[in-house]
């Protein structure tokens, strides 16, 4: 028996050593942490529970049959984090560059199916050469299993990925399929091609960092909700953003009482809007101001910054914020502000979670570039998810709501549960000096001082719209009210819907434009 335990023991040791001592201290001196580090510090001490610690590949191409990859080249298990169970996996790019071979998927998939299964998240930790390039159609077919995964737990558990080291070709898609990506600085990048096939195909030269950086991905493309220092800051944002969600589609997010008073009022709002029109403020003042303990976790802060999207508590309860940012482009919604606020509220309303949306929104921004871009498909998918969605849906107006973009930020019409405007609010087709242009256009042409008739054209257009309470008149505003009461207001209309159900007619999926 002594035997045998000890067989256990040295079997195990050998899968500890990962790559090897030489592998490991060149993994660190670049300052990245273990795959195994890494799982150590994504869990609460000791609850990490690894699994398939014995698996080995079995190919036995290319002298494949002699080399021996610790732990197939990826760690996988479950553990808990903040007290609740979650399901991971982290490639070891010191075991043959973390590359992707037909086991070392398996694992990968194994960890997917019992998260599923189970009804807990799933985080990935990516650090990988891609496919293992002497296991051939074998590595890809992984590829294909794991995607399939991604594709099928998507809305049923919370899937996060965090990339912290080479993500290229077809191992991009996994995380593409995920909810949330984040992506260490300088340590990480992810492209379909490198930079060497691009020279070869197109002529164009690029560097990796600027094709694939994480700040190319937080900035440009919208791939990574996130770009951090380094691998710990990663985990510690994964472990954070994990408290807002349930562990899966059938459950309520957590509570969490930050003893926040939810009948605190805040006279700093009544002076949050600048008397001039065309002022900004940073929104991102007033949803701290509106939420428990000032707290916002913001989601792709630099990714469309002219949408704020981020979690917070209202009386403990995890609410989804979606706000046209003022101090961007004045707030207008394009391309980049459609697709990222699509996606976040269709992730809030897969997992139960409300949405609270902010508008002061002068309206789409015009020119050839977004037309040409598609902005009718996209700004379609912010109709879309506003309709679809069945969670509590609150509306704030703060000042501008013009036109389309009116319609589209959650309005009554499309499906608003509890409508507040403050008195600042303007709610109209467009702003007054450019509809009394156009409806005035010949009289101010015609006037002895144009001027001076613009002018007068445009204080009596504001005098009728650019207020709240016409749209109060109609019911289409619930309650017009004092900008330091509205934590309050929010939080009653949240818990006076907190049991709302919706039923909608069967059908095997709605065809959004995408
Ligand atoms: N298949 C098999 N082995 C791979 C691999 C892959 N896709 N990617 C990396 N490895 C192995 C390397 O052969 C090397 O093995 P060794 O330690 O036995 O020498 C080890 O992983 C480390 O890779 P190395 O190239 O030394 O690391 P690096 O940090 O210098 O470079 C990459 C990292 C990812 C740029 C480089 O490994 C690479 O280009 N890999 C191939 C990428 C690819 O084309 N993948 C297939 C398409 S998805």
């Amino acid at each position: 028996t002594v035997e045998k335990l000890r067989e256990l023991k040295l079997r195990e040791n050998e899968v500890l050593k990962m790559g090897g001592e030489d592998a490991v201290r060149k993994h660190q001196e670049k300052g990245k942490l273990t795959a195994r580090e890494r799982l150590f510090h994504l869990f609460d001490p000791g609850t990490f529970q690894e699994l398939d610690a014995l698996v080995t590949h079995r190919c036995t191409h290319f002298g494949m049959e002699d080399t021996f990859i610790p732990a197939d080249g990826v760690i996988t298990g479950h553990g808990l984090v903040d007290g609740r169970p979650v399901f991971a996996y982290a490639q070891d790019f010191t075991a043959r560059g973390g590359s992707l071979g037909e086991m070392h998927a398996k694992k990968i998939t194994k960890v997917q199916d019992l998260a599923l299964k189970a009804g807990a998240p799933v985080v990935g930790m990516n650090d990988s050469g891609g496919a293992r390039i002497q296991e051939g159609v074998d590595a890809l077919a992984g590829f294909g299993e794991i995607f399939t995964r991604n594709a099928d737990a998507s809305g049923v558990i919370p899937q996060i990925c965090a990339i912290m080291g080479p993500t290229a070709g077809g191992a991009v898609y996994s995380p593409g399929m995920m909810d949330w990506v984040f992506m260490v600085k300088d340590s990480s990048y992810m492209f379909i091609t490198g930079p060497d096939v691009i020279r070869s195909v197109t002529g164009e030269v690029i560097d990796f960092e600027s094709l694939g950086g994480a700040m190319t991905h937080a900035v440009k493309s919208g791939v990574a909700h996130f770009a951090v220092d380094s691998d710990m800051a990663a985990i510690e944002g994964i472990r954070e953003l994990l408290t807002y969600f349930p562990s899966n589609n059938m459950e309520d997010p957590p509570v969490k009482d930050l003893g926040d008073d939810p009948f605190r009022v805040e006279p700093a709002l009544d002076s949050l809007i600048p008397d001039a029109a065309n002022a900004a403020y940073d929104v991102r003042t007033l949803i701290k101001l509106l939420a428990d303990g000032g707290e916002m976790f913001e989601t792709q802060p630099l990714f469309a910054p002219n949408i704020v999207t981020g979690f917070v508590r209202m009386n403990g309860r995890s609410t989804g914020v979606i706000a046209n940012q003022p101090a961007v482009m004045a707030g207008c919604l394009d391309i980049d502000a459609s697709d990222k606020a699509a996606r976040f509220i269709r992730f809030c309303d897969a997992f139960n979670i409300p949405l609270i949306t902010i508008a002061d929104v002068p309206g789409f921004l015009p020119g050839s570039s977004q037309e040409w871009g598609g902005i009718i498909r996209h700004g379609a998918k912010l109709l879309w998810s506003y309709v679809e969605a069945t969670v509590p849906k609150i509306l704030l107006i703060t000042r501008k709501a013009y036109g389309g973009a009116y319609i589209a930020m959650s309005s009554k019409h499309l499906g608003a549960d509890m409508v507040f405007a403050w008195p600042t609010a303007e709610i109209a087709v467009m702003g007054a000096e450019g509809a009394a242009n156009i409806i005035h256009r010949r009289e101010i042409r015609e006037a002895p001082d144009p001027a001076r008739t613009r002018r007068e054209k445009k204080e009596a257009y504001e005098a009728l719209f650019s207020n709240p309470y016409i749209a109060a008149s109609r019911g289409y505003v619930d309650a017009v009210i004092q900008p330091s009461e509205t934590r309050p207001r929010i939080i009653g209309a949240l818990e006076a819907l907190g049991s709302k159900r919706v039923q909608k007619p069967a059908r095997k999926h709605g065809n959004i434009p995408l």
